[in-house]
């Protein structure tokens, strides 16, 4: 063993000792190793441990040979939408394993509250959905453990937050649940970290400091080993696939209101797959003309260099264009300008007991407007590039089957545009896919698993499919893919849009699935072909019958597109069909729909 080893094993030995020297055959100069004695010695035995682990773990020798203690039980808990919260309750539950604990994940969605009471350690992981809502999968567990009376002393936890600053509730529901937590007697043994969608370094000091609390010192090391480097070129969230645009074609009639555009992209020498039901993540650039008004606002020229993180140094227009989120006002955003200008404007707004000024403010704005608003005299370089997080990724859901398209994925895009406070605005992701992600172009993208959205196992179970507007991608997919593998089961789409002749989305697709016996029923409401509204509950409602009938036959239910409004007004039709045609009380029919849920019969993709 090497002289460091024994050093570093000699300082896990001796605990708590004040003062070790280092050996002279330490390969340090005698300046160094008084450096390093007197640096030492000011560390307290968790800060030493930790250290020890973190050099071992970065240097290209073997880290320090420890073994794992058994450091007691520990559950991941987990609520998700979109899979990234699963993800890191993986992780988590992987790297506690190596530190000696009897780890194991549990979704939210196959608990009820009163199974956490026989809990240790409990590390709980949740993003917020909607506008603060709990994820789709968690919406009952976290309804239950918000209102049941549970004993959790004794429990040890603590909880890390998924969120993005630009939503009003950040992290809503993580902070709920860190609240409930500790009201129902548990023992918060480190303080709720709160993520932003770039999650990753939070996510990794959150992780380190709860396990440096529940575990003893020799299981601290890897809580900071870094991620394992893929060897040879692995594409997907941390290494995205520059992907081809092979087709982009707009999928509405001239005249139409809206602007709906079908992406097809080249998967071929990605390695990337993917299954119905899962979403394409897309790394998107900003807009030349955001860029220009961005630097113009900040009163700069765009060639000054800025850090960006994780990347370095870069010309100030190539980082607003690729690395920052330059769109998106949020409150963090507006705290973060208000450190680097001197608005007493911006300072009123972001005092205590202004929050509906706020809220009044940033509705409709973007970054834009607050630098022209508050930084008159523009704001140097690097100061501008603090104020921004980096550019998140959008989800889509993926409309091809893997089958039907091999070495391919396809898009349905509503391109977001709109104009408020007098100026044009656009989204970013949707308008870089509409109108900079032309054919022979590239797009980063990888692929997003949602295990929460699948066809049924058995082919020969009927599905129902109620997706208006780019809510249909999905079921481009699913029908795609159960006629590749040639499955029995019977499928029913309820499609809508604004109007018939330019809205109606893959119109000849869905009457050649109909033809052919891949589509088994297709009803549609066009909104706006007649005075009064039509939607696609409303066809649901009329169909409620023989809709009652395939429920009760086994038919899965899946719902896609607008969460707003839309999925909130399909579950109240699905509830009256239930109740109509099924002869039960609303309380009944809601408890079949929930009994649907748990089945996994009920499944929803809103956005
Ligand atoms: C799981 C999942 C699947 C999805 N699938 C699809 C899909 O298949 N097809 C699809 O098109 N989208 C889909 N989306 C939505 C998609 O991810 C993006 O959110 C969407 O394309 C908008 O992104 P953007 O970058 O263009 O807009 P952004 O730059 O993010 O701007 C959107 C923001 O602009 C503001 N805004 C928008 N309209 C207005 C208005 N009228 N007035 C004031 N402010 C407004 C709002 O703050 C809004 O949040 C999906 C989302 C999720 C989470
Ligand atoms: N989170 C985001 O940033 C984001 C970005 C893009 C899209 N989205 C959501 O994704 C949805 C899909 O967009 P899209 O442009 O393809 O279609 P859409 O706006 O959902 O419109 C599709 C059809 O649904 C109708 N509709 C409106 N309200 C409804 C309701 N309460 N119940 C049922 N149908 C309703 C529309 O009718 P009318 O238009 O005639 O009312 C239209 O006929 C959007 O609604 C939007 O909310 C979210
Ligand atoms: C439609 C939509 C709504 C969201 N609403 C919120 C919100 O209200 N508050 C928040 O902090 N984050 C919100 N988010 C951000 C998510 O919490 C974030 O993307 C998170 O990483 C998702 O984690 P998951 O994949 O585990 O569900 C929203 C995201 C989407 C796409």
């Amino acid at each position: 063993m090497g002289s460091a080893a024994v050093y570093w094993r000699n300082l896990t030995k001796q605990g708590n000792l004040l003062r070790i020297m280092l050996p002279e055959s330490s390969p340090f100069s005698p300046n160094q190793r008084q450096t390093l004695d007197s640096l030492l010695a000011g560390f307290d035995a968790l800060q030493r441990g930790w250290l020890s682990g973190y050099l071992a773990a970065g240097s290209s020798a073997p880290a320090v040979a420890r073994a794992p203690v058994s450091a007691g039980k520990l559950t991941v808990l987990y609520g998700t939408e979109s899979g990234n919260s699963e993800e890191l309750a993986d992780r988590a539950m992987k790297e506690a394993k190596k530190k000696g604990f009897k780890a194991v994940m549990k979704n939210m969605a196959d608990l009820s509250p009163s199974d956490l009471s026989k809990e240790e350690n409990l590390l709980v992981i949740v993003s917020t959905w909607g506008e603060g809502d709990a994820p789709e999968t968690a919406v009952s567990f976290h309804k239950a453990f918000m209102e049941e009376d549970v004993k959790l002393d004794g429990v040890k936890f603590s909880v890390c937050a998924l969120g993005d600053t630009s939503y009003e509730k950040f992290c809503e529901i993580g902070k709920q649940f860190d609240a409930r937590l500790e009201a129902l007697g548990a023992q918060r043994i480190a303080d709720r970290a709160d993520c932003d969608v770039d999650y990753e370094d939070t996510y990794t000091s959150w992780f380190a400091s709860a396990m440096s609390a529940l575990a003893p010192i020799t299981s601290v090391v890897s809580a900071v080993v870094p991620a394992a480097v893929a060897i040879g070129v692995e594409y997907g969230k941390k290494n995205p696939f520059p992907s081809e645009v092979s087709d982009n074609v707009l999928l509405n009639g001239e005249g139409s209101a809206k602007e709906t555009i079908h992406v097809e992209l080249s998967l071929a020498g990605s390695g990337l797959s993917y299954e119905p039901g899962d979403a394409l993540a897309v790394q998107p650039m900003n807009c030349a003309q955001m860029v220009k008004d961005v630097i113009n606002a900040a009163k700069l020229i765009g060639t000054e260099e800025v850090e960006v993180k994780a990347v370095g140094k870069k010309l100030l227009a190539d980082a607003l264009r690729e690395d920052f989120d330059i769109t998106a006002l949020s409150k963090a955003v507006l705290k973060k300008l208000a450190t680097v200008t001197s608005s007493a404007k911006l300072e009123s707004l972001l005092a205590e007991g202004a929050s509906d000024q706020l809220k009044e403010y940033i509705n409709g704005r973007e970054i834009v407007d607050a630098l022209i608003d508050f930084a008159p005299d523009g704001i140097p370089a690097d100061a501008l590039a603090g104020i921004f997080r980096k550019l998140p990724i959008r989800l889509y859901s993926i409309a091809s089957s893997p089958l039907a398209h091999p070495d391919e994925v396809h898009l349905t895009v509503a391109a977001v545009r709109y104009d408020t406070h007098g100026r044009p605005r656009k989204g970013v992701c949707s308008t870089f896919l509409t109108d900079v992600a032309k054919t022979g172009e590239s797009v980063p993208i990888f692929v997003q698993p949602n295990k929460n959205f699948r066809l049924p196992a058995d082919g020969n179970t009927p599905i129902i499919m109620v997706g208006p507007g780019t809510g249909v991608a999905p079921f481009r997919s699913f029908i795609e893919h159960r006629a590749a593998v040639g499955s029995a089961g019977k499928n029913w789409l309820f499609f809508g849009d604004q109007r018939y002749t330019y809205d109606f989305l893959y119109q000849l697709e869905w009457q050649d699935f109909l033809k052919d016996g891949h589509l088994t029923k297709l009803n549609l409401a066009f909104s706006r072909d007649q005075p009064e509204k039509v939607y696609v509950q409303d066809k649901m409602l009329e169909n409620g019958e023989e809709l009652y009938k395939w429920l009760e036959e086994g038919a899965h239910f899946y719902v896609c597109g607008d969460a707003s409004r839309m999925a909130a007004d399909v579950h109240e039709a699905l509830i009256s069909v239930v109740k109509n045609y099924g002869a039960k009380t609303r309380e009944e029919a809601e408890e079949y729909i929930e009994n649907l849920k748990k089945t996994k019969r009920y499944q929803r993709d809103v956005y």
